[in-house]
């Protein structure tokens, strides 16, 4: 776990009041020139966004495929340049931004714990971001608090240099670009029956405190049909704010400790591990949950087309050798995001129409 440096906590006047207010009523605040400049949250993204950057990502992944292809994507953006500020353990959603970075042409500089840049100092944080953003152009955050990349928006949105700032993972709280991934993964994968829509999918496992599910639950209401399966023990259930949200756009869930009765069922199964980095004594014994995991025998059960996704680290929640059926997905979802980032990126940076021209 990553240790903290005492830090300088400086009140900032109305912040508070900012953050208290529904995602609805503040996203504007996260808009420039009516286009997403901030991605803070998965509540930002609307249908027609999803579909439009999903087709980005694929325009990309193909012309990423030749030396002229990724020649031309390299100099859409070689005088931008981003910072990965990930003071939370990351692999996945590190590298893939930076390598989406790379695929753009941004050169990008990171810090990846507070003992090494001048929080140990005892700088505060909105500081150390406001000193990020008079070198580079864009910031990549991954926090272990709820609300640090949505602060660092509204504190450099208020500066004579706000720059974009993507939230790669805000504690227990989000991780919108998971969820963006998740989507395009999932249309993809139902790409010869129809896509997204109308289908079951089941969210197995530490409900409660993973992020990516609860992002994920959000971009539902942008599909139609769906439903929803939260496959989790009592303790890790599905918090209250994401149930309501589901209520209020009138999304059906179903909530079960019984995974095995709904494997035939589903057309996703969204495996994810116990997040015990959010329990009081991380080191103590991990208890397992081994009625949550999928197990090679599952395969037998489940639907022809029935995809396994995970956000990724696994550990038992998936057994290995499910991983050569075609049905897993989520060596594939891990590769989507890489595309689905840069395609996330050339949106913010208003090259998107250049990327679409040479397919014109
Ligand atoms: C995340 O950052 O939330 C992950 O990729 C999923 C996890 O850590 O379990």
């Amino acid at each position: 776990m990553e240790r903290y440096a005492e830090q300088t906590r400086q009140e900032f006047e109305g912040w508070e009041e900012f953050y208290s207010k529904p995602v609805d009523i503040k996203s504007d605040f996260f808009k420039q020139n009516d286009r997403i400049f901030d991605v803070i949250y998965a509540q930002q993204f609307d249908r027609e966004f999803l579909d439009y950057l999903c087709g980005l990502a694929d325009k990309i992944r193909l012309m990423a495929r030749t030396k002229m292809g990724l020649g031309k994507l390299k100099h859409l953006l070689p005088h931008k340049r981003a910072m990965l500020y990930f003071v939370q353990p990351s692999t996945r959603t590190f590298l893939s931004f930076m390598n989406a970075c790379h695929t753009l042409g941004l050169s990008v500089s990171e810090i990846r714990g507070t003992s090494t840049s001048s929080e140990v100092k005892g700088e505060s944080r909105e500081d150390t971001i406001r000193t990020f953003a008079s070198y580079v152009d864009l910031i990549i955050s991954r926090h272990p608090e709820a609300g640090f990349a949505e602060k660092t928006a509204w504190v450099l949105n208020q500066t004579e240099r706000p720059v974009p700032v993507l939230n790669g993972g805000s504690g227990p709280d989000q991780h919108p670009t998971q969820a963006l991934l998740d989507i395009y993964t999932l249309e993809r994968e139902f790409s010869n029956i129809g896509g997204l829509d109308g289908k079951k999918i089941a969210m197995v496992g530490d409900l409660r405190r993973g992020r990516t599910v609860r992002s994920l639950s959000y971009l539902m209401k942008n599909y139609k049909d769906i439903s929803l399966y939260f496959v989790a023990p009592d303790v890790f259930r599905m918090k209250e704010d994401i149930k309501g949200f589901l209520e209020k756009h009138g999304i059906s869930f179903h909530e079960t400790e019984d995974f095995k009765s709904i494997m035939p069922l589903v057309d996703a199964i969204y495996m994810t591990r116990i997040q015990n980095e959010y329990t009081e004594n991380p080191s103590s014994k991990v208890e397992t949950f081994p009625a949550f995991h999928f197990k090679t025998q599952h395969l037998g059960i489940i639907q022809p087309h029935c995809v396994i996704l995970h956000p990724l680290p696994r550990r038992y929640e998936i057994e290995v050798s499910v991983d050569k059926d075609p049905r897993a997905a989520y060596w594939r979802q891990e590769r989507c995001g890489m595309w689905i980032r840069a395609a996330l990126i050339a949106y913010i940076f208003r090259v998107d129409q250049e990327i679409l021209d040479e397919f014109s």
